[in-house]
């Protein structure tokens, strides 16, 4: 097994991290006590490919593999982790589901102009009762002649406002329960969509996040993706794809707070000598770079199994879990490494701990992460016994 880098991995890595240095870190802060969008950013990613990483170059993406994906999301995040939820969610939750699920026609339609950077894509699966239980969808979608008319209110949607192409689950019967949901793509401004304010969360501020009511919304057929009754396994295969780039921002988040506490340990004296030179924070950078190492390695064996074409839920659920819970960890302790400064908004620490915190709940909690996890393993476990 070979744990190279390609050139090409090199090169991915070099140019996101000197697009996120030249063109996210100034104005990071000011965005994040503002709740400021990185629009402009995010538009110029998207011309750069970063809204189609792994999205085959025919279909307007760059057509890299799932390791270069990770690798971007990570350099975003390292620096704006709001940045690295926008891209990570067009590219996963909604460009990835149309390449897999959908009819030639609504590729050219719809994912040409989200991997291309032209439409940028959100997600709409939770509902205000269905969180971490997601087959408990009350959005209803009735067909009415060559048309789906959409009812209910869908929470917690990343870029609800800045999105152009949703991917919506619906219940197109709901006498079937779990079999009776459908997966919708609805366009933007589609009458009968309402984006409701903001909400105002503790971390990840740049990146907009919004409830969406659906009011006698009328939705053309041929934007059905996949078959009716298909919508439970569509979004939870999109977001097999998408906790591997919420690890992958998780990383992000963890590798910057320890380059911070890197560069901080170098500078700060006390009882003469520099913080380096105490163990007490040696052991502590040991474990911050050992945790980190690990959920890399974790991450990369989900991101090689999704492209040799095989299942990788168990496998992107175990690098979610450890990544989030190494960026809260690893944040937690720079913000402890620069004592006072850390707990201030003048250093970065304080910001990678706030947004650390919603790696663990979004995309399933790291409880949902867990189920996911045993159930497999039971289920592997039962195999090769039975
Ligand atoms: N891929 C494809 N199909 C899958 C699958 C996967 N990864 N996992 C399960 N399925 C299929 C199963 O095979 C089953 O199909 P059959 O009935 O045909 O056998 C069907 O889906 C139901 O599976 P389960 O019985 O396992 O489903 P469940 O009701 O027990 O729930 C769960 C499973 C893991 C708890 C799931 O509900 C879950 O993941 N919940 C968390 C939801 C979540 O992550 N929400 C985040 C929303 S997005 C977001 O955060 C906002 C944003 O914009 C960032």
């Amino acid at each position: 097994m070979d744990l190279k880098y390609t050139e090409e991995h090199e090169l991915i890595r070099k140019t996101v991290r000197d697009f996120a240095i030249e063109k996210l870190l100034p104005g990071v802060a000011e965005r994040d006590r503002d709740m400021i969008h990185p629009t402009a950013q995010i538009r110029e990613l998207g011309e750069l490919g970063f809204w189609g990483v792994f999205i085959p170059e025919q279909y307007g993406g760059a057509g890299l593999d799932s390791i270069s994906y990770c690798i971007a999301i990570e350099e975003l995040s390292k620096v704006d982790a709001s940045a690295g939820v926008i891209i990570s969610v067009t590219n996963s939750l909604a460009a990835y589901p149309i390449l897999t699920f959908g009819t030639e026609e609504q590729k050219q339609k719809y994912l040409i102009p989200l991997a291309s950077g032209k439409k940028l894509g959100a997600f709409c699966l939770t509902e205000p009762g269905a969180g971490s239980d997601a087959a408990a969808q009350s959005t209803v979608a009735l067909r009415d002649g060559d048309y789906y008319v959409v009812n209910g209110t869908k929470h917690f949607v990343t870029s609800g406002k800045h999105g152009d192409v949703f991917l919506v689950t619906v219940m197109t019967d709901k006498t079937k329960g779990v079999r009776g949901t459908s997966s919708l793509i609805i366009e933007q401004g589609t009458p009968g969509m309402k984006i409701e304010p903001p909400e105002h969360k503790m971390g990840i501020r740049g990146s907009d996040t919004h409830a969406i009511t659906f009011e006698d919304c009328k939705v053309p057929i041929s934007n059905l993706l996949g078959k009716e009754g298909d919508g439970f396994k569509i979004a939870l295969s999109a977001l097999d794809s998408g906790r591997m780039g919420i690890a992958a921002q998780a990383l992000g988040i963890a590798q910057g707070a320890l380059e911070a506490a890197l560069q901080y340990v170098h500078q700060r004296k006390q009882f003469d000598k520099l913080l380096k030179e105490f163990q007490a924070i040696q052991f502590k950078l040991a474990d911050m770079e050992t945790h980190i190492q690990a959920g890399r390695l974790l991450l990369y064996q989900s991101a090689l199994k999704k492209d040799r074409g095989e299942r990788f839920t168990k496998e992107t659920a175990m690098a979610k879990v450890y990544c989030s819970e190494t960026a809260m960890s690893v944040a937690n302790q720079a913000v402890q490494i620069l004592g006072g400064y850390g707990y201030t908004t003048e250093y970065p620490v304080e910001r990678a701990m706030r947004d650390a915190k919603i790696t663990e709940i979004y995309e399933g909690t790291s409880e949902i992460q867990r189920m996911v996890i045993a159930a497999n393993l039971l289920a592997e476990w039962a195999k090769t016994h039975s």
